[in-house]
Order: structure tokens, then C-alpha cells, then sequence
């Protein structure tokens, strides 16, 4: 089933990111990249998740400017407010009432079998009900758009298949109204693994670098990164197919210059140090434009604030008709029985 977006043929695409700080090597590649590509094809809505990032707590103080600081990397990579909508969504409380709607036909079994509640649950002594009920709430974003697809990094496969589901069910309760929503995943960028070559890249984990770190910031976090485990001293023969640095460069570097990385560490003739001094100049110059795009929003809040406004704005007209959609199929339009 394709959505009914009455205003455009195009087909619609959703997703979000939690705002947790500036948006990181991981959140560009896996994500944000392609969210600027898609921008001329699809009708897109792009959202800062502040709903998720409270899931399991989190810092009052520190949520007002995350969100601004996840705003000004969406608009200084290129998502446009000319050609998407971008918003916060606690400025869309459909959002959170349709997540309390799907509660009712999400098996508490399926949201127990998620790997990301299994990972995160146990940095808690008491798991939050925020962080088991996550996916219901993801499920609600993309679904009160009725998108018909949604571009994410491969870790959030498994709650897209538990959205495609929820739609399934939903459906089969009360009636057809939501699409079975497909996952586009890069194929070719899979989990960006962090600076620690352990674990995927993620804020939590202090293992990333951000996207508008200034030039010696990037160099500071590239340096601290783990090599082949083997390569002991600079004499060492490195093996560049185990190497996380080396598989960053795949991403910045050009085919002949990774080609000639690639021998000069198997025969020593380059160490790490130098091999990283290389990615994190590609790095560098690759976001170039995206910190002097930065620095304009950063000095116009006004602007970044109208654009968020403008974004809701048109969120909440599209969230508004699916709900008045929802309700009704689900007996919730008790006025009508009385008219
Ligand atoms: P979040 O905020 O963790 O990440 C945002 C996007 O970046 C991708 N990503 C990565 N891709 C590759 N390697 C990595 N190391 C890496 N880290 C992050 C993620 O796959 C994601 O596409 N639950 C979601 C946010 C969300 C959402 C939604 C997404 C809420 N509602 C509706 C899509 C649709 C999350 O925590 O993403």
C-alpha cells in the first residue's frame, strides 16, 4: 500500500535522530547522507527524536541545546526546509498519543526481544518502562506520516520489521489505514564501528567524532583511535582488512590513495600515526562546507528557530488527519454517535 499524501505523488520517506549532541561519523554515513539525496525524490519529514532521548532519563539541562546543536548539523549537511519538513517532535504531541494507542496491539513479547532494550536495559538497575515501550514510539513517527519508507543505519533494522508489524496488526484490528513501511538501509555502510574498533559508533560509548569538530578536535579524536591489535611497533607489518581506520578510509579516501595505504602499512613503510594524520585530513576537508554552514546557523538561532516552528507546523496538519483517522476506526469519535 502506498500512503495517501494527497498533496504530492511523490513517495514518502521518515525518519529521525535522537538529539544527543551534534550528529557524529556514524549519524552521517549510516543516515544523514543519504537524507540529503533523497530530498529531491521523496516527500521527506525529518525529525529530532527529543521524545527517545528521554526514554531512559537523561539531563534536563542538556536536551534545549542538544536539540539546537542536532538542528544546526541537519541544516549545515543540506537537509533543506524548502524541500523537507524538519521539526522536534514534542512540538507534535500526535506523536506520543499514537504510541499510547499502539500499546494496545504490541506484544510486550516483541518489545522484550529488541537488542537494543536488551543492550541498554542493563545499564539500569531499574529498567524504565521508556526504554522497553522505545520501539511503539518509533513505530507511531513513521506510521502518523504514513510513510512509505524510512532511510536508517542497519541497527534500527529490527525496529522497522516491529513497526512494519505493529501497522500489520493495527490493521487487522481496526481496518486498513497504515502502510507497511519499508527500511532503506545502505548496504555498503552497515554499523559505523567507533573510534574504539569495539563497538558501533555511538555518543554513549565516547567513541565517535562529530561531524563539525573543528579541524584540530578532529584530529584529537582520529588519533585515539584503535589499529590492527598486531601492529605493536612502527615496524610491525599492519593488516589494513582488520583495521577500523583503514575501513574509515574507504569513506573519505580515494580508491589509489587506499590502494597505497594499503601497501605501505602491510610493508611498514607507513605507521598508524600517519595512516590516521591522512584519514583525519579527508575528514577535515570533507565537512568543510558543513562547518561554515554551521557557523551561519549557529549565529542566527532566530532562523533555526522559524525553521523548527515552520516544520512543526506542517508535521502537525499531517499528523492531525491520520489521528482523526485513528480515533475514529478505533470507536474514539464517541461525539458522532450522538449527532
Ligand atoms: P539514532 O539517533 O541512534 O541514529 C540516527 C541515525 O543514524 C544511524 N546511525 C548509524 N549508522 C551506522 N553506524 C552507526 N554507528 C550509527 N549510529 C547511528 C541510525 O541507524 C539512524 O538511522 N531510534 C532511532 C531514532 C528514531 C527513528 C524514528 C528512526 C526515532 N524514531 C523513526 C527512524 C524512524 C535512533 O535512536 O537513531
Amino acid at each position: 500500500m502506498t500512503s495517501s499524501n494527497s498533496a504530492s505523488t511523490k513517495r514518502r520517506v521518515f525518519s529521525g535522530m535522537q538529539p544527543s549532541g551534534e550528529a557524529h561519523l556514524g549519524n552521517y554515513l549510516g543516515a544523514l547522507r543519504r537524507w540529503v539525496d533523497m530530498q529531491d525524490e521523496y516527500d521527506c519529514v525529518w525529525c529530532i527524536v527529543d521524545d527517545h532521548a528521554i526514554t531512559g532519563g537523561g539531563d534536563p539541562a542538556e536536551l534545549a541545546s542538544n536539540v539546537i546543536d542536532l538542528a544546526v548539523s541537519f541544516l549545515a549537511v543540506g537537509l533543506d526546509p524548502e524541500r523537507s519538513i524538519i521539526f522536534v517532535q514534542s512540538d507534535v504531541h500526535e506523536h506520543t498519543e499514537l504510541a499510547w494507542l499502539f500499546n494496545a496491539v504490541t506484544p510486550v513479547g516483541e518489545l522484550e526481544r529488541m537488542t537494543q532494550f536488551k543492550d541498554k536495559s542493563q545499564r539500569f538497575e531499574s529498567i524504565p518502562a521508556g526504554i522497553l515501550n522505545y520501539p511503539i514510539l518509533q513505530a507511531a513517527d513513521v506510521l502518523l506520516y504514513k510513510a512509505d519508507a524510512v532511510p536508517v543505519g542497519e541497527d534500527q533494522r529490527q525496529h522497522l520489521e516491529l513497526t512494519r508489524e505493529i501497522a500489520r496488526k493495527f490493521n487487522a484490528a481496526y481496518g486498513e489505514t497504515f502502510p507497511e513501511t519499508e527500511a532503506i538501509i545502505e548496504k555498503d555502510v552497515g554499523r559505523i564501528m567507533g573510534l574504539d574498533g569495539e563497538a558501533k559508533m555511538s555518543k554513549s560509548l565516547g567513541n565517535t567524532v562529530a561531524i563539525l569538530s573543528e579541524p584540530e578536535q578532529v584530529w584529537d579524536r582520529v588519533r585515539t583511535a584503535v589499529t590492527d591489535p598486531q601492529r605493536v611497533r612502527r615496524t610491525d607489518p599492519g593488516r589494513p582488512e582488520v583495521c577500523n581506520v583503514f575501513s574509515l578510509h574507504g569513506f573519505f579516501t580515494d580508491a589509489d590513495a587506499r590502494a597505497d595505504i594499503d601497501a605501505k602499512c602491510r610493508s611498514a613503510e607507513i605507521g598508524c600515526v600517519d595512516c590516521k594524520r591522512i584519514l583525519s585530513d579527508n575528514i577535515v576537508t570533507a565537512f568543510e562546507p558543513f562547518r561554515e554552514r554551521a557557523a551561519h546557523f549557529r549565529a542566527n538561532p532566530a532562523a533555526v528557530r522559524r525553521i523548527l516552528d515552520d516544520g512543526a507546523e506542517k508535521a502537525r496538519s499531517i499528523a492531525k488527519t491520520t489521528m482523526a483517522e485513528v480515533r475514529q476506526k478505533m470507536g474514539m469519535d464517541w461525539r458522532s454517535s450522538i449527532d
